[in-house]
């Protein structure tokens, strides 16, 4: 895992756990509105993949119990986890690219309502990515997905031998010379595995991502409109194809890049086709990133205009995040996929305890405060969801009460104690099981293990009634509270 150069470690800030009292004259504690829907505290877990969807990404028992424990610690809302609008295999994710999926997603609704006693909303993030191949053996590469063209031969002063006798050389090369032969995208293809752009434009499912997103958004929100949720967030954050439009390094040539304004129209045309079809009475929001964190990437200025022109267009909330690039991410071994969450870019997005002199405890802070003036001092009221390192309530509490956020965020410390929203409500906050910020549960999700935390996944094993892991040695959800 990337970690700041010259990281120390850091111990966690003060709970400052209120009393009874306190909690319920805190700001965390009170309600918000917003859209169609009233949260009843300003708690809010994001979307956190936990790899328990069936391989055709249907909602599995595994799916419910993991959002049931969340619930029955009654935050605010759970965004449920990033699901694909495409109706294409994509291993234990879930999916919302077709009707069939409508019903697991609506028992997954009512899992949540019922089970937080109908005092958490539920709201599910959408998204879409695009192919990405493992990466692969060399022999594989060159024998199976490379291309040999002219300037290959050129660069291997082989212009009298054949194509096989070609790739024979290429395979014997070390790998530092090969730099000299290949280009930028085949060395990537070879080194990390083939990755598509959203700059690909001579494939043509790349150059018509325009037509087809907004319509294939729309549809799975109007899914998730009929499942019952109570808001969808689009996912405009991190690796993915939305935040790819939206990045610095979007060059494309047909309207849909270069200028802030050329990389924001696709998300725009996303969310009016999604307002359209869903109505101005259903709550929509997106997440997006304050700054890509990556060389070349999205800084403050572009996306506190990406966040004005959300609040202008009439997006309900904005939840805004930090980094997780591919661009960035550390190569892979062979037979793996890239993950976005392994340089410094995946640092800033899920930071660990060890960090630098800015600390892992609420780094994306000042920049969400920075956004959120600039939509308030355009007369927006937009409310602003902030996650990253949030894990006390004296924090949390002062960055609503300094306007910095609207809303806290929480996914590893509500992972680490499902109940710790709960805790601090009734005033038994020195109950809570902090988080320890060493992403063991990342690292799970590297791998696309089922998720759990370190803290809870070895205890009672021997309960009855309770789901293990595929490898029979973790427990899948965290102990009740009692
Ligand atoms: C296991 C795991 C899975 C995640 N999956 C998603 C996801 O599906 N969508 C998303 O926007 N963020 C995802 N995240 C990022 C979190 O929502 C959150 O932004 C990040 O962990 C920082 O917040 P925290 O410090 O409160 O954990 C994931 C994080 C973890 C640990
Ligand atoms: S596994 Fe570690 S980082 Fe993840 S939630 Fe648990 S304590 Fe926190």
């Amino acid at each position: 895992m990337w970690q700041p150069p010259n990281s120390q470690k850091y111990t966690h800030p003060d709970g400052d756990w209120p009393s009874e009292t306190a909690a319920a004259a805190s700001r965390l504690f009170s309600p918000i509105s917003f859209g169609a829907i009233t949260l009843e505290q300003r708690t809010w877990i994001p979307a956190m993949v936990p790899w328990r969807a069936t391989e055709e990404g249907l909602v599995t028992d595994d799916v419910l119990e993991w959002y049931e424990r969340f619930a029955k610690g009654r935050p605010g809302a759970i965004v449920v986890e990033a699901t694909g609008v495409r109706d294409i295999p994509s291993g234990p994710l879930l999916r919302i690219g077709h009707d069939r999926f409508i019903p697991g997603l609506r028992e997954l609704v009512d899992t949540v309502h019922r089970a937080s006693d109908g005092h958490t909303r539920i709201l599910i993030q959408i998204i879409d990515f695009l192919a990405i191949r493992r990466r692969p053996a060399k022999e594989k590469y060159f024998r199976r997905y490379f291309q040999l063209n002219a300037t290959h031969r050129d660069a291997l002063k082989a212009n009298g031998a054949s194509d096989a006798e070609c790739v024979e050389t290429l395979i014997a090369m070390p790998d530092e010379a090969l730099s000299d032969v290949l280009t930028e995208r085949e060395l990537e293809a070879l080194r990390y595995g083939y990755r598509e752009r959203v700059t690909d434009l001579e494939l043509p499912h790349i150059r018509s991502l325009p037509e087809v997103l907004p319509p294939m958004f729309a549809d799975a929100a109007i899914r998730a409109q009929e499942a019952g949720f109570d808001g969808v967030e689009l996912h405009y954050a991190h690796a993915y194809t939305m935040a790819s439009f939206l990045s610095a390094r979007n060059t494309r040539t047909d309207g849909y890049g270069g200028s802030q304004d050329g990389r924001l129209r696709l998300p725009l045309e996303v969310f009016d086709e999604v307002r359209e079809r869903v109505g101005e009475g259903y709550t929509v929001g997106c997440r997006f990133l304050s700054d890509e964190c990556i060389d070349e990437g999205t800084e403050l200025p572009d996306s506190t205009y990406f966040g004005l022109a959300f609040a202008d267009a009439g997006m309900d909330f904005l939840s805004v995040s930090r980094g997780g690039k591919f661009e960035d991410a550390k190569q892979p071994k062979v037979g793996a996929s890239v993950y976005p969450y392994t340089g410094r870019s995946g640092y800033e997005c899920m930071p660990t305890i060890r960090s630098d002199e800015r600390g892992p405890f609420g780094r994306n802070v000042p920049s969400v405060s920075h956004i959120r003036s600039a939509i308030r001092g355009a007369g927006y009221e937009t409310p602003i969801v902030v996650a990253g390192g949030i894990t006390s309530f004296s924090q949390a509490e002062s960055i609503l009460a300094s306007g910095e956020a609207d809303i806290i965020g929480a996914a590893r410390q509500s992972l680490a104690d499902p109940d710790w929203f709960r805790k601090m409500h009734l005033g038994r906050g020195d109950e809570i099981r902090r988080c320890k910020f060493t992403n063991y549960c990342e690292a799970l999700d590297q791998r696309h293990k089922q998720v759990t935390c370190q803290l809870w996944d070895r205890t009672n094993r021997d309960e009855p009634g309770i789901s293990m892991s595929l490898d029979g040695k973790r427990r899948l959800t965290a102990p009740e509270w009692e």
